[in-house]
């Protein structure tokens, strides 16, 4: 797939999914993962008393993280698939949050005020909206004037070696453990999808145009992965 799909096709590829996402990020990551994701939520500077947003949260990793530091504030999962979002519920259950709320939503037209959220974390989700700028412009709508918005991503390395490297590990590896599940077109789109994401620069600057204060992208793993994080 060389063109983003419509948003329908993309939540009804990560409905289908969902029984087998957490058990693929942890094989065909190693559990790298999860230390990209507590690099985000400290990036996002949550605090005990925080409103804090995880877009696209899917099975809400980055939600239960962001719940271990907010204890006294607001952690609310965002995603549009129903069946992810039921995962995530079903862990939060077992691992003893029942404070989080799940709300399943479109992340481009987000149900919050201006100016009431402190912290943001989305992980791998914006290479899948739609309209990246739009969405961007949401997380500057809803966020408190200061607050930060802390964005994991894969990202296609500037490094020619790495970039082919990365491109063998996503059509071989991931596609061929992908299909053992039935999902190899569902995994098959990764990779386009990262070729078509604008790099960190590019972020930077349509971060800048939106109005953001301070605007910082941090590559991870010689640049395979990235961290944007926005100040309002
Ligand atoms: C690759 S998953 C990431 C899940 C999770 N954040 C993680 O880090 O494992 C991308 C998620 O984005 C969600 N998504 C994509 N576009 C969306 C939109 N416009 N509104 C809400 N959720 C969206 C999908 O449903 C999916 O759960």
């Amino acid at each position: 797939m060389n063109f983003t799909p419509p948003a329908s096709q993309i939540q009804q590829m990560f409905d289908r999914i969902a029984p087998v996402y957490d058990l693929l990020n942890d094989w065909l990551s190693l559990g790298l993962h999860k230390v990209w994701k507590q690099i985000t939520v400290k990036m996002s500077s949550p605090d005990t008393a925080s409103v804090a947003l995880d877009l696209c949260c899917g099975t809400g990793d980055l939600t239960l993280l962001l719940a271990k530091r907010v204890k006294k504030g607001r952690v609310i999962g965002v995603d549009f698939s129903p069946r992810l979002l039921a995962v995530a519920k079903e862990k939060a259950r077992r691992k003893g949050y029942d404070k989080i709320e799940w709300l399943e939503a479109d992340v481009l037209q987000l149900p919050f005020p201006d100016n009431s959220v402190d912290c943001i974390t989305m992980g791998y989700g914006l290479r899948n909206v739609v309209d990246i700028p739009a969405c961007l412009r949401e997380i500057w709508r809803v966020l408190k004037p200061g607050k930060k918005a802390a964005i994991l991503d894969f990202h296609q390395p500037e490094n020619n070696w790495l970039a082919a490297t990365q491109q063998w590990y996503l059509e071989n590896i991931v596609v061929t453990a992908a299909s053992f599940f039935g999902n190899r077109q569902d995994y098959a789109y990764i990779h386009p999808s990262i070729q078509r994401f604008p790099n960190g620069k590019q972020q930077v600057a349509i971060a800048k145009q939106i109005g953001f204060s301070q605007q910082t992208h941090y590559p991870l793993m010689g640049g395979i992965m990235g961290v944007l994080v926005l100040t309002k």
